[in-house]
């Protein structure tokens, strides 16, 4: 199968089927309301900066898309609304066009549609590691990148019977790839990264991880449907098995940002409370995927309805914690509650210096 079909696949399983994990790990934090926020809803500044670019409010529409004709205009459509609301956005996979470049059109419409937002490209860090870091130059020139995402999927690749495993020497690619002309961010796909990924990462020259944690789109759960339609019952238990396999996102967040890199906390985030609730725990940015899909079908109005419904509910959730901008998010007291707190005191972190008060300017 090309790597264009099998894209396709996933389009339509993730369209059709249900394909998130059993866990909602953002149902564990809870922010403290502030019945005297003591600012008008009006002076609330939900601005911020990525990759040198204004955006409107710190969200990025994750990467899904491109490599095969038909994808053409879920990604035009994407990029569209990302401009006209002021979001960053991702590409899926370019290596459809590594392999046939009559496709590249498919990722270079998305910098045609939206010149002036951070866009970032996308490639698996197995053939970042055959490709060489030339292939990073090669991908950003493809669409005008501003960052070049090299996705780390070897849960997914676990369950695919074609998958990639070849994990030995991934980070060396990385670390070979960081001092190219666009920065590379780090990302998984919906297992999240741990502390000890995280620490690699950092020290082969990563600056911005994407934590693509667990509580979103499961990819062993598509696989294990890509696999029940082939008949493939192995393949499909395993898909089953591993289906909630990973770093929790809000977990994964504090992991990585306790090292000091630029999170982008993705994996799960399916309102702007989720996207408030990842600032406050130490991200620089949301990022959604599949909530974007359906509504990139039907056309760019509906993908910016889609948005502007997370920055009304981001917009609200700041005054309701007395946060007039970023900054004031970042200290808002969030409480960290049930497994997520579970997993992040047996890993040594202490939950109440989130919930504990914190001063604030206000
Ligand atoms: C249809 C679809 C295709 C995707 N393709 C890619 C891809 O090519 N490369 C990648 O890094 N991530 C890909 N992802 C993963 C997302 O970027 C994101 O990390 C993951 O879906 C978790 O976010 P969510 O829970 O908001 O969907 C894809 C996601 C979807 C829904």
């Amino acid at each position: 199968m090309t790597t264009g079909n099998r894209k396709l696949d996933h389009i339509r399983i993730c369209l059709e089927k249900e394909v998130e994990g059993r866990s909602k790990p953002f149902n564990d934090l809870a922010f403290v309301h502030r019945t005297l926020p003591g600012i008008d809803a009006d002076e609330i500044d939900t601005s911020c900066r990525f990759l040198g670019k204004d955006l409107a409010m710190p969200l990025m529409i994750s990467g899904m898309t491109g490599g095969h004709p038909d994808t053409k205009d879920i990604n035009v459509n994407l990029a569209l609304a990302a401009q006209e609301v002021g979001v960053a956005m991702g590409v899926g996979s370019q290596r459809a066009a590594l392999e046939s470049a009559e496709v590249e059109e498919t990722f270079s419409a998305v910098r045609d549609a939206a010149p002036k937002i951070p866009i970032i490209g996308n490639i698996g860090a197995v053939q970042l590691k055959r490709g060489g870091p030339e292939v990073i130059d090669h991908l950003a020139e493809m669409i005008d990148a501003d960052a070049i995402a090299v996705h780390l999927n070897f849960l997914q690749e676990s369950i695919q019977p074609e998958g990639e495993t070849e994990a030995r020497g991934a980070i060396e690619a990385i670390r070979s790839a960081t001092d190219g002309r666009v920065p590379i961010i780090a990302k998984e796909t919906g297992a999240g990264i741990s502390r000890e990924d995280a620490r690699a990462l950092i020290d082969a020259g990563v600056k911005i991880i994407d934590v693509g944690g667990l509580g979103g789109t499961s990819w062993s759960g598509v696989e294990a449907y890509r696999a029940e339609e082939r008949g493939d019952g192995e393949s499909t238990t395993m898909g089953r098995l591993f289906w909630d396999w990973g770093v929790r996102t809000p977990v994964s967040v504090v992991e990585c940002a306790a090292l000091g890199a630029e999170v982008i906390s993705s994996g799960g985030v399916r309102s702007g409370i989720d996207m408030a609730k990842s600032i406050a725990l130490g991200a620089s940015l949301a990022g959604a995927a599949l909530p974007f899909l359906a509504p990139a079908t039907k056309g760019p109005l509906q993908v910016a309805e889609a948005l502007r419904i997370y920055e009304r509910a981001f917009r609200t959730t700041m005054f309701l914690t007395a946060s007039k901008n970023i900054m004031d998010l970042r200290s808002a007291p969030v409480i960290v509650l049930g497994r997520t707190r579970e997993v992040l005191e047996q890993r040594g972190f202490d939950t109440r210096k989130f919930s504990i008060y914190r001063e604030m300017s206000k």
